[in-house]
């Protein structure tokens, strides 16, 4: 029975922590993050900030998306016809592979965009093909990676 108990307290203290550890954000939880600068409604801020909503950057090969959020953005780029030309910071060790594939996910789905969903595996492969990016892309860089 002392031994039992023992147990039951070690189990109480461990389980916890090992749930929190493990629990990875959700797509609209990650978005929260986003959502600063690309609005909640995903249309961004004209001239400032480009919309995700209806982007071809976004709903077009899964890689490029997954590219931007790891390792940011910055230059000029042309989104739904309009230009914009600025810096985005990147993610790339503030969310998991799981995370960002969920945030991608999210992305592609809301706010009328039609476009498949992403796997942690996906993300992990763009991480490690792009693991010694030490700047953001520039929309060059991009289209010329993932042509
Ligand atoms: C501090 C502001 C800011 C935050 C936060 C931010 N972005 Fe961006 N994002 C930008 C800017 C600015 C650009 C355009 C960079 C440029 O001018 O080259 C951009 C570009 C993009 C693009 C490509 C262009 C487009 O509009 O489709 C995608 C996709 C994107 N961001 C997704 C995200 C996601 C997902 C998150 C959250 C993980 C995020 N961004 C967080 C500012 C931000």
């Amino acid at each position: 029975m002392r031994v039992m108990s023992a147990a039951l307290v070690a189990l109480s203290l461990a389980a916890p922590i090992a749930l929190h550890a493990q629990k990875a954000k959700t797509g609209a939880e990650v978005y929260g993050t986003c959502a600063a600068c690309h609005m909640a409604n995903g249309a961004g801020m004209a001239g400032v900030f480009p919309p995700l909503a209806g982007s071809e950057w976004v709903t077009g090969k899964p890689e490029v998306p997954i590219a931007i959020v790891l390792h940011g953005m910055q230059g000029e780029v042309t989104v739904n016809g309009a230009k914009y030309n600025s810096v985005m910071t990147p993610w790339a060790s503030l969310f998991s592979d799981q995370e960002v594939a969920n945030v991608v996910t999210y992305i592609r789905s809301q706010w009328g965009n039609k476009a498949s969903a992403v796997t942690p595996a996906q993300v992990a492969a763009v991480r490690t093909a792009t693991k010694a990016r030490k700047t953001q892309w520039t929309a060059a860089e991009l289209q010329k990676a993932y042509p």
